[in-house]
């Protein structure tokens, strides 16, 4: 596996590959891979002839305050386990290499960006589709790998590829999960103990909710009270939002019908953690 850090030797690499008649797949990553991050690389694998996995803790998606400083990065151990998946390119660039002095250019997708974790995080996802744009320009992708586990960055960026026509397919790939249901997360590393534990109460108030929908309960309302109150149960859970949308537009559902999204935003402590599930209702 190659590790490339500049842009310019990853965008004539890409002309290289793309004139040799092969199709590109890329994997955006913030790094500290776990299997949710490798599974996204396997099916890289699979489907392009040639992967990139790009790994880039991108300072604009962070909030002032938030984790940035600390988020937790390992680049040795990560491109190990990609150079044993079989990747063929790892990009990993400097902050100065994808934001160099001056820079002034940022992507935005109205109301989409705005709901959910954008209330929370209001310049969230500007950064993530300024970073993945930027990400998608210099590495040339046929096809880009995307987890559902953040569902709303997933329906954010198959917006902004549909609206600013660009040619590549997204691939949205389920959540993987830890044998006890814990969506694999980077930032897991943060819990420990007790707050692990309480973590857990995201996928049980999903699956809750999919087992009350399937017993006949259509008012979203209802469903959110009850999961609020499982999590809120729990020693340290603070709910940030519970919300029951359509799974493109994000937009709040007045009844269920269809395929669904059940998203949940919870603090355990200090450390917010999200989940969400697609549920298809049966008429
Ligand atoms: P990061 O959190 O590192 O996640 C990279 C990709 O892995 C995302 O598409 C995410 O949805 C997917 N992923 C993470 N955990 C997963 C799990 N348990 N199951 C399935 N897929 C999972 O998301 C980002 O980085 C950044 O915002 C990025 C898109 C790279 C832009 O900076």
């Amino acid at each position: 596996m190659k590790i490339v850090e500049k842009t310019q030797k990853m965008k004539t690499l890409s002309a290289k590959i793309e004139s040799m008649g092969q199709s590109i797949g890329l994997v955006p990553t913030m790094g500290f891979l776990h299997e949710g991050h490798l599974t996204l690389v396997r099916a890289s694998l699979k489907k392009a002839d040639v992967t990139v996995v790009s790994i880039f803790v991108n300072p604009t998606q962070f909030e002032p305050g938030e984790d940035l400083k600390d988020y937790p990065r390992d680049l040795v151990q990560d491109s190990s386990k990609l150079e044993r998946e079989g990747v063929d390119y790892l990009f990993a660039p400097s902050v100065r290499e994808m934001y160099p002095e001056g820079y002034k250019t940022y992507v935005e997708v109205h109301e989409l960006q705005e709901r959910m974790c954008g209330l929370s995080r209001p310049g969230h996802f500007r950064g993530v589709c300024t970073a993945v744009l930027k990400l998608f320009n210099i590495v040339q992708p046929d096809m880009a790998f995307f987890g559902q586990k953040d569902a709303q960055q997933a329906a954010i960026l198959k917006r902004m590829v549909k609206d600013l026509n660009l040619d590549i397919e997204m691939n949205i790939l389920p959540i993987v999960r830890s044998a006890d249901g814990l969506a694999l997360s980077s930032r897991n590393a943060y819990l420990e103990g007790e707050s692990r534990t309480s973590a857990l109460f995201l996928f049980e108030s999903l699956k809750m909710a999919a087992l009350e929908i399937d017993k006949g309960e259509r008012e979203p309302s209802v469903l959110i009270k009850k999961m609020k109150e499982l999590i809120l149960s729990k020693p340290q859970a603070r709910v940030d939002y519970i919300e029951i949308v359509d799974r493109e537009s994000l937009v709040s559902l007045k009844r269920l019908t269809g395929h669904i999204l059940i998203t949940v935003a919870v603090y355990i402590g200090k450390v917010r953690l999200i989940d969400n599930a697609i549920i298809k209702v049966k008429e």
